[in-house]
């Protein structure tokens, strides 16, 4: 079975395969309303429930109008409200959720929850955020880059922050892309050494995105992340701060990317956000053409 789980448990061919389709879904649905439906209709007579267990606006709503636009329905269920946030195990809610509907997407805080109900669904299941990865959002990255700047293969991505699950993400990207990527932030904030090899080290961030074809950025605080941290991180993160002086290092047409939502002045300046380097939209609105193909890819329609 097609579960979506992570970038790096996915088949190089089968990711470039997705990119693709998400391109040819958005190019066939240009200048038409959002509500109306795609051509073809993969999705027709399937029913797809998505699972917050976190807050979410983009992706929630992008997973919903993509169904939507495939033909088929949703229905979203928050995790405090299931009996799951009540004691009834993972394994038995995926089995459940199996005989109603046709995939499952799910935004959750730990990895295990997400993988045991992988384990136990009889359909797809689709990541869609865990505290370690976000690949639905990298994927919508790597076709936003290659609508603006061509083929991402061999080119120079640089993050500068905490080493998130976003980052995690971004590195098994590189991988499977095949692209070079530098983690740029300060050592306590470290991406996991599970991705250790997956990319290089730059203390300096004037340095780092010397030569850039992208800069990449996320929230200092994740959700996951205690409240309590948010002074320390502020302190430890404001020299990784993404502003004009810092995308000046980069190369004269790198994109600047952030996948939202944003704490503006923090991690970025408004001055970058909106200035000519930054596709942050872009990338919200591909979250929806991305989604769209993996969840044909999951079922093979
Ligand atoms: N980027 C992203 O996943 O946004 P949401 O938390 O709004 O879904
Ligand atoms: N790193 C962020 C991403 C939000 C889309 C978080 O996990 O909160």
């Amino acid at each position: 079975m097609n579960h979506f789980l992570d970038i790096h448990t996915t088949d190089p061919a089968e990711l470039r395969g997705i990119i693709d389709s998400a391109a040819a879904m958005k190019a066939a649905r240009a200048g038409r309303p959002r509500g109306a439906l795609d051509e073809a209709q993969p999705l027709r007579d399937h029913m797809v429930a998505l699972i917050f267990e976190k807050p979410s606006t983009r992706t929630r709503v992008s997973f919903d109008v993509g169904v939507r636009q495939m033909g088929g329905q949703t229905m979203v269920l928050s995790g405090t409200d299931m009996q799951l946030g009540h004691g009834e195990t993972i394994a038995d809610t995926a089995r459940v959720l199996s005989r109603y509907v046709d995939l499952i997407m799910i935004r959750t805080f730990e990895e295990a929850t997400l993988l045991e109900m992988a384990e136990h669904a009889t359909v797809p299941v689709i990541n869609g955020l865990t505290n370690r990865t976000h690949p639905c959002q990298i994927m919508a990255d790597v076709m936003t880059f290659e609508e603006h700047s061509g083929p991402i293969k061999g080119r120079r991505v640089v993050w500068s922050g905490d080493g998130n699950n976003v980052f995690a993400s971004f590195a098994h990207a590189a991988r499977q892309f095949d692209f070079d990527l530098v983690f740029t932030g300060p050592p306590p904030l470290d991406p996991e050494p599970a991705l250790e090899g997956m990319y290089s080290i730059e203390r300096d961030p004037a340095k780092a995105v010397q030569g850039a074809d992208l800069v990449v950025t996320d929230t200092w605080v994740s959700m996951h992340d205690p409240q309590s941290a948010r002074e320390r991180r502020h302190n430890q993160l404001r020299g990784y701060q993404v502003n004009a002086d810092l995308m000046a290092q980069a190369k004269p047409d790198a994109l600047f990317m952030h996948c939202l939502p944003a704490h503006r002045d923090d991690e970025a300046t408004s001055e970058v956000m909106d200035g000519p380097h930054s596709v942050i939209f872009d990338e919200a609105e591909n979250r929806l053409h991305a989604q769209k193909a993996i969840m044909r890819w999951c079922l093979q329609r």
